[in-house]
């Protein structure tokens, strides 16, 4: 199977990039393919222009989103990784959501309907906060994050969340222990998801 892997943190040695590649990495030792995408680091304009709404009738979807696209497309699996900003994605984020999954891509308006076009994908959600779990629900911000996310954007375009795995207290001052253990925390969820999936041959 082919993971897309969508990672959205500006600094390369991030606890986020470190967990996406320890993804990368697990899933790979697994036999799958992988397609990393790094937003950042791709520089993706996460601003969605004018000739992109679906208003405009016949969309101008520009090249650098069909290529995010066709790598969602191929892709039978696709992790997301990235820290919660003012307890929501980050803008970047966001923006790869709003302009990649695009109507007529992702989802398709008939009336008063909306037809999800990429049924059959899985996904998985990796989110680190500085704030404990306690504060997360506390605050209602894990409800809001899980409905928003979850219950709307992926389920709407017709993607399976196997999982949403939130590490929590990600702050200055991690232990090289605790990195290790939301590391194994990664791992583990790929051996649990993929690691019985039968690997193609050739
Ligand atoms: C702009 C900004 C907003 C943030 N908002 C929150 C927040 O609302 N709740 C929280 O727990 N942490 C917040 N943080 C902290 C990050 O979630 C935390 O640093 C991150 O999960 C750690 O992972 P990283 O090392 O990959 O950045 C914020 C950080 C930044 C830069």
């Amino acid at each position: 199977m082919q993971h897309l892997v969508v990672i959205c943190h500006p600094k390369q040695r991030s606890f986020t990039q470190t967990a996406a590649h320890a993804y990368a990495t697990s899933v790979e030792a697994l036999g799958h393919e992988v397609v990393v995408r790094d937003l950042y680091h791709l520089q993706f304009d996460p601003v969605l222009g004018a000739d992109e709404l679906p208003s405009a009738g016949n969309p101008a979807i520009p090249a650098a989103v069909r290529r995010e696209q066709s790598y969602l497309a191929d892709a039978g699996a696709v992790a997301f990784f990235y820290p919660l900003w003012w307890g929501f994605m980050p803008a970047m984020m966001k923006g790869y959501i709003d302009r990649v999954l695009s109507c007529g891509f992702a989802y398709a308006l008939q009336g008063d309907d909306i037809v999800p076009l990429l049924s059959g994908k899985k996904a998985l959600i990796f989110t680190s906060s500085e704030v404990s779990m306690t504060e997360l629900r506390r605050s209602k911000q894990w409800h809001a994050m899980r409905v928003l996310e979850e219950d709307n954007i992926l389920s709407l375009c017709g993607i399976q969340l196997l999982d949403h795995l939130h590490l929590p207290s990600v702050k200055p001052g991690l232990t090289a222990q605790t990195v290790e253990t939301y590391l194994e925390v990664v791992r583990n969820a790929v051996q649990e998801h993929w690691g019985a999936q039968p690997v193609p041959v050739g």
